[in-house]
């Protein structure tokens, strides 16, 4: 059903595609941010708040790896945007939903996490829970992202069609893929890689872990 694309460099990365754009593409961190995992930019350089922020792997400032990252994401975004059967979501919050892996779309063009959403993985425990956003996805404070019954956060994609906020003090596991930025504010926590394509990637106090092995998309 799906193409098969593994994430396996990047913990963290804003790049940029198209040609003769002109946005910003940095990585900006504030604070005690803790990435297990790579960071990297491309094709800007700026990469601000390491340290004191620490990036536990190797970071590439506009370098081939971040570049090749950037290929990945961007293959990884036009794939979840392909794929399919699709289901509806019968609201635009995900909060208090449990769902077992499927192709999820939102009955607005913005969408949102307040509280705890919890991903299934009864029915498919190598499953992959993709939420699609026409624009954007807003995570609020203190949300969760719950997997149970064998489901893995390398298999959770958050698609998003402009920018994600992931609240202060959240807990997610996703995969987060936004054509323009990603801000994650103070004291967040996610496991997965997050990737803004056309903006920065912004982050405050945060403790992110990239899922080295995370299976195909
Ligand atoms: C982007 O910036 C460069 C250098 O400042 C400029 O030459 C170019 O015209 C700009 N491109 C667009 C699409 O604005
Ligand atoms: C479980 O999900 C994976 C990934 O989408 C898929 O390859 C596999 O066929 C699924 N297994 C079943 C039993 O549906
Ligand atoms: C990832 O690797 C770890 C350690 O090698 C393993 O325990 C885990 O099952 C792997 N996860 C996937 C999704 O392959």
């Amino acid at each position: 059903m799906y193409h098969t694309l593994k994430f396996t460099y990047l913990a963290v990365l804003a790049t940029q595609i198209g040609l003769g754009r002109n946005c910003t593409y940095d990585l900006t961190s504030t604070g005690n941010t803790l990435i297990t995992g790579n960071c990297g930019t491309c094709p800007g350089t700026a990469i601000t708040g390491f340290p004191p922020g620490v990036c536990t792997g190797t970071t590439s400032a506009g370098g081939t790896a971040a570049c090749l990252a950037e290929d990945a994401c961007l293959s990884a975004y036009n794939n979840a945007r392909a794929a399919g059967p699709t289901v509806a979501l019968p609201a635009a919050d995900l909060g208090g939903m449990t769902l077992p892996p499927g192709v999820y779309t939102f009955p607005t063009s913005a969408g949102s996490l307040t509280g705890a959403v919890t991903l299934d993985g009864a029915t498919n425990a190598t499953g992959q829970f993709i939420f699609l956003l026409a624009t954007t996805f807003e995570a609020a404070a203190a949300s969760q992202i719950l997997l149970i019954n064998g489901a893995q956060a390398c298999n959770v994609y958050i698609i998003v069609g402009s920018s994600a906020t992931v609240g202060a003090a959240s807990a997610l596991q996703a995969n987060i893929l936004a054509y323009t930025s990603v801000a994650v504010m103070n004291g967040a926590s996610n496991n997965g890689v997050l990737c803004a394509l056309n903006g920065a990637v912004t982050l405050i106090n945060d403790a992110l872990t990239t899922q080295s092995n995370c299976s195909s998309l």
